[in-house]
């Protein structure tokens, strides 16, 4: 059976460690130097390199001639700790031997002198998972821990240990390996493996291992194994996402407010195969760069021309506050979409309610009362409403009650098979309502919430209230600058409903 190359390519020396240049600059001066502490804390998430490091350096401090820090491989010390018989490198996986007994064994082992190097190096690897006597019993012997004895305590939950350990112990934090480094590795490995593959597909599987050095590797492997001519294509055949680009026309559409590209992308995605998830994780990821290469520059990211030059001119059709609004709106979705059965539906509402943002920064409120006054969107900040001290959300997500309120009402008006509020690109985004006082205030702005403005909307919405909370009052407040027939369609909406609508300015209008 082949080898997985996460077990092929672990690394055996510090040089080959990659992304944790801060802790191996530490780790390597420490062995150089020979001031070694008995308790070491390696966290981070998975596939960092915590293990890979926790065993470099328990043969580090042991090899008999160190080169640049790490064991040279070659001595008898470095021979007899190869072999998995060996006592004085001893490694305990706490999810497996979680007992107290385990401990105590170790408890006892301690006392004996290392058989052939200098130390005894102990590698408890997920530590947090040890029961709370367990985590007693080591800590006595962090207390006072005899000279050669060297604790290497790895967990991806640093949260779950108790202070009393994290006080004993030199902590590393063990960071998400940046992209460019991941694509760098995955190269170098597909030549040493002789499989030849684009360049586009290789940063395709690094952009997927989302920072995970041992998932980057996983997903390499399926690529590796499926042809020995790897071409981008088939790479997201392999790994069963959609390509970057069918991602950034998507973008390009929601910067564009272009619904019916919207529309269609989605179906074209979602034809294909992908999930609603997966499109919107890709376009999550899409945002997050094209944020970065306008805040931070290109330097941080890794692409090829072609994809930076359609970032970049994506980017000149978009703003940072748009984006990070975006990604708001998307990681919000997100957990609608799992429990959602439309949830295609969910994500394009999301999506069309982007847009809206962008339609409502760039429109001109204008009161209807005096249709055709003209101001910019800031002012409608510093305008102070006459009668009702409501703010108009200005991308802001909303406070915990308003958000249980609002989960009650979409989960009712779900129930109840209403499912305009959430079809018709008519999601109500939480962005768009506000819990003032006992009035549950709803932002109907451009011609894509407009929508929400139907009367089985607005009667199901005030019943759902109502059940909520005694005295809860729903207040529409139109936005936008859709003219009279805006107006028109709210008032009938609300016909007969104890619905308030105030203009932009707080002006009450019914
Ligand atoms: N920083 C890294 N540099 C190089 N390879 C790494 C790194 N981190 C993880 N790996 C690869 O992933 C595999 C698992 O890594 P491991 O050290 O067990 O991660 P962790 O303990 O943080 O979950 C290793 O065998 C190695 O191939
Ligand atoms: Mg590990
Ligand atoms: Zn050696």
């Amino acid at each position: 059976m082949k080898t997985a190359l996460y077990r092929k390519y672990r690394p055996s020396s510090f040089d080959e460690v990659i992304g944790q240049d801060i802790i191996v600059t530490t780790l390597v001066n420490q062995i150089e130097r020979g001031a070694i502490s008995h308790a070491y804390l390696f966290t981070g998430s998975r596939g960092t390199g915590k293990t890979s490091c926790a065993k470099i350096f328990a043969r580090a401090i042991n090899c008999l001639s160190p080169v640049h820090g790490s064991p040279c491989g070659k001595c008898e010390v470095c021979k007899a700790l190869l072999s998995p018989s060996n006592l004085d490198v001893v490694e305990m996986d706490a999810a497996s031997n979680n007992g107290v007994d385990k401990i105590r064994d170790l408890r006892e082992s301690v006392g004996y002198m290392p058989a052939s190097g200098k130390y005894k190096a102990y590698i408890i690897d997920e530590v947090h998972m040890l029961s709370g006597s367990a985590f007693n019993a080591l800590l006595k012997t962090l207390e006072e821990p005899p000279a050669h004895v060297v604790f290497i305590l790895c967990t991806t939950e640093v949260h779950k240990l108790p202070a009393t350990i994290l006080s004993r112990c030199m902590r590393f934090d063990f960071k998400l390996v940046p992209t460019d480094k991941l694509f760098a590795l995955i190269k170098d490995i597909f030549r040493k493996e002789g499989v030849k593959a684009e360049d586009k597909a290789l940063m395709h599987i690094a952009r997927l291992g989302e920072g995970s050095v041992r998932d980057t590797l996983s997903i390499g492997d399926r690529c590796l194994n499926a042809s020995d001519d790897l071409t981008y294509e088939l790479a997201l055949e392999i790994t069963g996402t959609g390509s970057n680009e069918q991602t950034a026309d998507l973008m390009d559409a929601v910067v564009r407010s272009d619904v019916g590209g919207i529309i269609s992308k989605v179906e074209q995605l979602a034809g294909a195969g992908k999930s609603v998830s997966q499109i919107s994780r890709d376009l999550t990821v899409y945002a997050r760069d094209l944020m970065v290469l306008m805040t931070a520059g290109g330097e941080r990211l890794t692409a090829t021309k072609e994809t930076f030059a359609r970032m970049a001119e994506i980017s000149s059709k978009t703003s940072v506050p748009f984006l990070v609004g975006f990604i708001r709106t998307l990681g919000g979705a997100e957990a609608e979409l799992r429990y959602s059965t439309s949830p295609r539906i969910v994500l394009e509402s999301a999506l069309l309610s982007a847009c809206a943002s962008i339609a409502g920064a760039q429109t001109t409120p204008v009161t209807i009362a005096e249709q055709g006054q003209s101001a910019k969107p800031t002012e409608r900040k510093e305008t102070k409403p006459a009668e009702k001290p409501v703010k108009a959300p200005a991308n802001t997500p909303p406070d915990e009650r308003t958000l249980g309120l609002l989960g009650y009402l979409r989960s009712k008006l779900r129930k109840s098979g209403n499912l305009r509020l959430f079809g018709e690109y008519s999601a109500l985004p939480d962005d768009k309502v506000r819990l003032v006082g006992n009035k549950f205030v709803v932002f109907v702005g451009s011609d894509s919430y407009l929508t929400f403005a139907e009367p089985e909307n607005m009667r199901a919405a005030q019943e759902a209230l109502d059940e909520f909370g005694a005295g809860y009052v729903l207040q529409v407040e139109k936005l936008s600058d859709g003219g009279a027939s805006e107006l028109e369609q709210i008032l009938e909406a609300v016909k007969g409903l104890e619905v308030e609508v105030v203009d932009g300015r707080g002006k009450r209008i019914k």
